[in-house]
């Protein structure tokens, strides 16, 4: 069985350069500076097509998981496209806006959200933007009106929802978020649908809370959302928690708390290390079993996708700063380590690492990683003082130098977002290729601007008054 590609079509070797959609990406290093993302606009393209073209029988509101990858850029191209956007802070919910979505098309997920966070979610005139003419190029924040939809976890957060609403004159749109104790996930940092997690409420507290919300004038109640995890591969898993999603909204109808909307959270895995991944239509027909009949009833199916639009699309480029013999092992080290991508630190994830120069007959097509017979093994590794910031241990790969681009696969989602400064290292750049043209889409930070918030201290630092 041949791998499958971990990279979308617009990534291709050439005469053994990687280009992405015609741009040499070693070319791009060498003007841009490295670490560096590059994202793959047409590839983006592809995979909402492929998602909406096997979602098309249920008809679903697709709500894109800024999460995953929040460049603006990226959020421009996606509303453009007709998704809206899924956000679990005022920062991503800004950030959806200004990309494009309209209000309405945007939910709001997680389970600490804030009084300004809400208040900003369901009046325009209390969002951080208000004056912020340069970011929001004319557009009337305060006229953007409230929020399409409120993912719910709790009484509490149900209570506060209800009294801002009213506070502010609105009646905010929710959906009561389902913990279906299913286990399903790569590792326990990415299990959220399990019953230990702290997401959710399990079914009984749910009807509780639905109940509850006819008391309330400021909480229209929905319906249900349910995320078992992000990475799921196994779509039994994914079967089983909608099953429990039906199960629950059979109930909630019976007790007069009709559910019009299923949000059913993310996409399906993909595809890191050649491993197979499950396809949209696979998944596409897991929903439509178990939700088909409410879609009949009129009910609306949400789709909450993140990784499976944008991982394959993107590739961190890091450039060798030594190559290290240490005894019998070869250690490559690079200017990019979990600082950029801390997806290998964090979560244990592979990712495919390969030079974006090597011989022709060493260049993968289509890109996933090749066997390795005849390659020499070593270690990939970045600057932090970490034990844990290695990219690849004991892979085969052709042999580099210092100064050689390496090409990091799979780094479009949960890459530049979740990247940190730990050890002063700066922020990677972010580029978007489209149609042969490479834009920087967020400028690569630099040392002044790295230590500039932290000057304060130099000089005494600012007096917090009043306490
Ligand atoms: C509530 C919610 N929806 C959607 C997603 C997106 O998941 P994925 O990127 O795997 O599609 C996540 C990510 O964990 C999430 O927490």
């Amino acid at each position: 069985v041949s791998p499958h590609p971990v990279a979308t079509p617009g990534f291709r070797y050439d005469a053994g350069r990687l280009a992405c959609a015609g741009v040499d990406l070693s070319r791009l290093a060498d003007a841009l500076g490295t670490p560096c993302y590059v994202y793959d606009a047409e590839g983006v393209r592809g995979r909402y097509r492929s998602l909406t073209g096997a979602l098309a029988p249920l008809a679903p509101l697709v709500r894109y998981a800024v999460k995953a990858n929040p460049n603006l850029a990226v959020v421009r191209l996606l509303s453009g496209l007709g998704a809206g956007m899924d956000v679990v802070s005022l920062g991503e919910l800004e950030r959806a806006w200004l990309g494009g979505a309209a209000m309405g098309d945007i939910c709001f997920a997680g389970v600490a959200k804030g009084d300004a966070e809400l208040r900003a979610a369901l009046d325009g005139r209390h969002s951080p933007l208000l004056h912020e003419r340069r970011l929001t190029r004319g557009r009337d924040v305060a006229a953007r009106g409230p929020i399409g939809l409120i993912n719910a976890e709790s009484a509490s957060e149900i209570e506060r929802v209800d009294a801002i609403a009213r506070e502010l004159g609105v009646v905010a749109n929710a959906t009561i978020r389902l913990n279906p104790g299913v286990s399903a996930g790569a590792n326990d940092k990415v299990r959220v649908g399990e019953g230990a997690s702290k997401f959710g409420l399990p079914p009984e507290d749910v009807l509780a809370l639905a109940r509850r919300c006819g008391e309330l004038p400021g909480v229209r109640f929905r319906g249900l959302h349910m995320h078992l995890g992000s990475q799921i591969a196994d779509l039994a898993r994914l079967d089983e928690a909608l099953g429990a999603v039906v199960e629950l909204a059979d109930r909630l109808d019976a007790a007069g708390r009709p559910v019009d909307v299923l949000n059913v959270g993310a996409g399906v895995a993909v595809s890191y290390m050649g491993e197979p991944a499950p396809s949209d239509a696979a998944w596409a027909e897991t929903l439509a079993r178990r939700l088909g009949p409410r879609v009949e009833g009129g009910a609306t199916v949400m789709v909450e996708p993140g990784r499976e639009l944008v991982a394959q699309a993107g590739v961190l480029l890091t450039r060798v700063r030594h190559v290290k013999r240490a005894g019998t092992r070869t250690i490559v080290t690079t200017d990019a380590g979990l600082n950029a991508l801390v997806r290998p630190a964090m979560y244990g994830a592979a990712h495919m690492v390969w030079p974006a120069v090597c011989p022709p007959d060493a260049a993968p097509d289509p890109i996933a990683p090749p066997d390795g017979r005849g390659l020499a093994r070593a270690d990939v590794v970045g600057p932090v003082c970490e034990s844990s910031d290695v990219f690849a241990r004991d892979r085969p790969i052709p042999p580099v130098e210092r100064g050689d681009v390496l090409a990091v696969f799979t780094a479009g989602a949960y890459g530049m977002s979740m990247a940190m400064t730990f050890n002063d290292l700066p922020m990677p750049a972010e580029v978007m290729v489209d149609a042969g043209v490479a834009r920087v889409v967020r400028e690569p930070q630099g040392y002044a601007d790295l230590l500039a918030p932290t000057a304060l201290g130099l000089a005494g630092g600012r007096e917090i008054g009043g306490l």
